[in-house]
């Protein structure tokens, strides 16, 4: 694994003894409500038990809760998981490392929203993992998978990957999932929510979002990958 800041665990418990990602709870349930439609999109059946992996201080637990899902936020920071649990009170929070996961319970979809392990080019290390995960969920279950890239290949000045197109479809080339990844600019999220939301409209948001914001533009957009296990 590589062995970059954002992918350490003193970093992170230092890191949320004095700071947090200074995102709104409004914002987060926005998000969380355009992903929903995309997880019904293409899930196959009832998605009910979320592991939210890398949960920092809750938010996205949250907010799948609040959209009515049993949700768990892992987290290795110690520090982060009590500031979640100081902050929601109710919802369910646990200190776990989850590049080993040894939970008893198994659950319908694995969420990992910004999972530092994934900020590498240690790809056979992430089909690792991802083999490892899809054996917690259950048949059919999802893994949602959230990045960030302007698929130019080099680091962000934020330390972050920004992996090519190529990269991403290395990340899940041994995986045993069937895998789509989308590209989609911030702005055009707001797409996902409109009733008329359809997969035709996502390839559109998506083909733009990647040819022209991300390749011709440099922007970084958001890349959205769903792995469903066979
Ligand atoms: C960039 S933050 C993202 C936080 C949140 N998911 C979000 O999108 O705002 C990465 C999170 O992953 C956690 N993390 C990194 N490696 C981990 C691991 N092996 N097991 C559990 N959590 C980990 C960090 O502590 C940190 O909270």
């Amino acid at each position: 694994m590589s062995s970059s800041k954002e992918n350490n665990k003193e970093h992170y418990q230092e890191f949320y003894e004095t700071n947090d990602w200074g995102v709104s709870y409004s914002k987060i349930r926005f998000q969380v409500v355009s992903y929903v439609k995309l997880i019904e999109l293409f899930s196959r059946k009832p998605l009910k038990r979320i592991l939210d992996i890398g949960c920092g201080t809750g938010l996205y637990t949250k907010a799948f809760m609040d959209l009515g899902y049993r949700c768990t936020g892992i987290d290795f920071a110690e520090s982060a998981i009590k500031k979640a649990k100081e902050q929601f009170d109710g919802a369910h929070f646990l200190q776990h490392d989850a590049t080993k996961i040894t939970l008893d319970d198994k659950f319908d979809l694995f969420f990992a929203s910004g999972f530092s392990p994934f900020n590498s080019m240690d790809f056979e290390n992430i089909s690792r993992i991802i083999n490892q995960w899809a054996e917690q969920i259950e048949n059919e279950g999802m893994i949602f998978i959230l990045g960030r890239s302007d698929l130019s290949g080099k680091k962000s000045s934020s330390g972050w990957y920004f992996h090519t197109a190529e990269q991403v479809e290395n990340m899940y080339l041994n995986s045993d999932c069937e895998v789509m990844t989308f590209y989609i600019h911030p702005l055009l999220r707001y797409v996902l929510i409109i009733p008329i939301f359809r997969k035709s409209v996502l390839k559109l948001v998506s083909y733009f979002s990647k040819n022209i914001i991300a390749k011709m533009m440099r922007r970084p957009v958001r890349l959205v990958s769903i792995l469903i296990k066979k």
